[in-house]
């Protein structure tokens, strides 16, 4: 069975409080149940992962090597400047997708800027929770085409 990593950074934690006019309402724990249910729809498995912790997130990416079929990202503000988190997912070579629910090329110029797109797949921005699903459906596409 294909094994899926689901990553999010900073304060993606605090989804359902945080900016809900950008971020939406949902809580993280209720994304992680659509995509659990996506994920056997799928017949993949899926692991999740949240920290506020630059080098935590590292090691975990690092452990997924050898573990891992892919991994689903949302950086949250790590996207626009960690060259050492996009470092940690080059070093594992990974196939991964790169999500985020608000659409970061509309907002700040300071978020138009992702240092980990270069080595993703592709990325989703824009539909909100629902784009961690999608995410997840372009990844088992990929694996699954080999
Ligand atoms: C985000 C966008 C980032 O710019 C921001 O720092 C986040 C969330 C998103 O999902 O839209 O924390 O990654």
């Amino acid at each position: 069975m294909l094994k899926i990593e689901v990553l999010n950074g900073p304060n993606l934690n605090m989804l359902g409080i945080r900016e809900p006019g950008v971020y939406g309402k949902e809580t993280l724990a209720a994304i992680e149940e659509q995509m659990r249910e996506a994920a056997k729809e799928y017949g993949v498995e899926v692991s999740f992962f949240q920290t506020n912790h630059e080098g935590m997130m590292i090691d975990r990416i690092h452990s997924a090597y050898g573990h891992a079929d892919g991994i689903i990202i949302n950086p949250g503000a790590w996207t626009h400047y960690s060259y050492a988190l996009r470092d940690a997912l080059g070093a594992v070579d990974l196939p991964t997708v790169e999500v985020h629910l608000s659409n970061i090329h509309k907002r700040e110029a300071f978020r138009h800027m992702s240092v980990v797109a270069p080595i993703a797949i592709g990325q989703i921005a824009g539909f909100g929770a629902h784009g961690y699903v999608l995410g997840l459906e372009a990844l088992v596409r990929h694996l699954k085409r080999g």
